[in-house]
């Protein structure tokens, strides 16, 4: 039987964005052993797409804000399928996760008095981004990945994680391998917080890169864990569309934030149209959609998008405030966005259904699985506020990382990972090197993406969810016959067998779980059912294995406590 190296912690933490770095940081500090997994290098995580700033109510610059408008502008935007509870924790917690990173290092632009400065952004009733320019997100995985290291946390780079393993019906641990060499790694823990983050990479046009194939929720999945409205993917009204080879890469929000405004080929700020109150900075959904029924209506932009013009703002506020996007348009597409519009479309960009968790822990329906991020839902329900993707990871880090280690500590007993059911896991990584089979996982890959690009994206059909659903099945019966030549030494086929695994289970519960919601709302809009239904209004939709299938049934959004739901009266 093949050896494998054993690396044991107290809490393993899988996944080293905002989320898994400040989750690991507080296990940590607890006194526990922490271990932290990451797929890519330690540093290179999607946190760094959300670029326009964290938002949290400090009410520096618009002394009227506070937790509850936070709050209240989050249920908004999730079109109140959102865990209310999250929404008040991370509503009332962002300020103090704000104040903390910079304690802790981050650099915020600042106003002329020496305030963090913040910015205002799609339905954010004040200006409530704090920011570091067009990069914030970078400068906070700065930030907690130095404290992270200062926390004396052991961190396995490059490392994709196969499954989780139970012991009994407790998580004991999980397995893996190193990218580089394919040599097997299994990592006994007595709790393990998933950070993941999301599945981006099922759409062809979307602001994910490599590394955001559902591992970690496809992984939970497996074990029993529950998937809450997994049919709401949010598409970010602005990714770049042009070269080719660039299309989806992320155009902050923070271009709209800062005055940039949204033109069709006739030159129409078309917005005004669609939501003349907030404009350019409705929510995302919203914004989305507008662009695609102008390209729809014959008024897109060239390459079947719309024109985002920041030229009024003059070049030196641009380069100022803006200097990722004005690098970003020149390096990439020669265009100098001080001189001209840029031209950008749609793109996916964040899951917000995921791992169906408990609001104050992060626990999800398996004992000693946590999980944070992306890759946790319920606060942000239908539709997430820009910004609150940043204060959500720190909030919820923090909790997970904190309950996991109390958890850790407090469990009674020594966990097993039987040995027999590593060498199974290891017998089931290795099938594709095995068996016959003539199917190329890249080409599944492609034609998995065409098909969600289609009839699972911004606009979607009962019709075409049913044939994304059949198309879905077939790839994985496909799938099963995917045959991988040459070593276990850096092999990209490998690699993308065991992703696309992981992209076709979240694929299949995305279809499902939007089947099953017939209605829109939010970022899910179904063409057959144009309207909001009160009725699902009530529900989270829930997919779950159960007997080897993938099964969806509903539970109640948990009804919203009096004092809370006077804020909408
Ligand atoms: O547009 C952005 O900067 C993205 C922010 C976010 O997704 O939160």
């Amino acid at each position: 039987m093949e050896q494998y190296e054993i690396f044991e912690h107290d809490v393993l933490v899988i996944g080293a964005g905002g989320a898994g770095l400040r989750a690991a940081i507080a296990a940590a500090e607890a006194g526990l052993t922490v271990g932290l997994v990451c797929k890519s290098l330690l540093g290179k995580a999607h946190t760094v797409m959300a670029e326009g700033g964290i938002a949290a109510a400090l009410g520096g610059v618009d002394p009227q804000d506070n937790w509850q408008v936070h709050f209240a502008d989050t249920m908004r935007g999730g079109q109140f399928i959102n865990d209310w509870r999250m929404a008040e924790i991370h509503a009332k917690e962002a300020p103090e996760r704000v104040l903390e990173l910079e304690r802790w290092g981050a650099l915020f632009d600042r106003t002329p008095e020496g305030k963090i400065l913040q910015r205002p952004f799609g339905a954010h009733t004040y200006r409530r981004l704090s920011h570091v320019g067009d990069r914030t997100g970078l400068e906070m995985i700065r930030t907690l990945q130095d404290r992270a290291i200062q926390a004396g946390i052991d961190v396995y780079p490059e490392v994709t994680t196969t499954a989780l393993l139970k012991d009994g019906a407790r998580i004991a641990g999980a397995f893996g391998y190193r990218r580089e060499t394919g040599r097997f790694i299994l990592f006994p823990a007595k709790a393990v917080i998933l950070a993941t983050g999301g599945w981006g990479r099922i759409w062809q046009v979307t602001s994910n890169s490599w590394e955001s194939t559902g591992d970690g929720a496809a992984m939970a999945y497996e074990v029993g864990a529950d998937l809450r409205d997994v049919e709401m993917m949010q598409v970010h009204p602005t990714g770049m569309v042009w070269p080719p080879g660039v299309r989806g890469l992320l155009v902050t929000e923070a271009v709209r934030g800062e005055g940039g405004v949204l033109r069709n080929s006739q030159g129409e700020r078309f917005m005004l149209r669609y939501d003349p109150q907030k404009k350019d900075l409705s929510s995302r959904d919203v914004v989305a959609r507008a662009i695609n029924q102008e390209v729809l209506e014959g008024r897109g932009s060239p390459h079947g998008g719309a024109f985002l013009d920041v030229t009024p703002l003059g070049a030196d506020r641009i380069r100022q405030k803006l200097p990722n996007m004005y690098d970003q348009y020149l390096k990439l597409a020669d265009i100098d966005i001080t001189k001209v519009p840029m031209e950008v479309a749609p793109t996916v960009h964040y899951a917000m259904g995921g791992l169906r968790v408990e609001p104050e822990s992060g626990a999800t329906t398996v004992p000693g699985l946590y999980a944070a991020g992306e890759v946790a839902s319920g606060l942000h329900g239908a539709n997430r506020l820009g910004g609150n993707s940043l204060s959500d990871l720190v909030v919820f880090g923090k909790r997970a990382g904190e309950c996991a280690a109390t958890y850790s500590r407090d469990l009674p007993a020594t966990l097993q990972v039987p040995r027999d059911v590593v060498e199974a896991e290891i017998v089931r990584v290795l099938a594709p090197f095995e068996r016959d089979g003539n199917e190329n996982p890249f080409l599944l890959h492609e034609e998995l993406q065409a098909t969600m690009q289609e009839r699972a994206s911004i606009i979607r059909t009962g019709e075409g969810l049913q044939k994304a659903l059949e198309k879905i099945l077939e790839l994985k019966e496909r799938s099963r016959r995917t045959r991988i030549t040459g070593s276990r030494m850096y092999n990209p086929g490998w690699h993308m067998t065991i992703d696309l695994d992981c992209m076709l289970t979240l694929s299949e519960a995305v279809v499902r779980a939007a089947i099953a919601r017939r209605e829109s709302r939010g970022a899910h809009y179904r063409l057959d059912h144009p309207n909001k239904d009160p009725e699902f209004g009530k529900l989270n939709i829930i997919a779950r294995k159960s007997r080897g299938e993938m099964t969806i049934t509903t539970v109640p959004v948990p009804p919203m406590p009096e004092e809370l739901a006077r804020l909408f009266t």
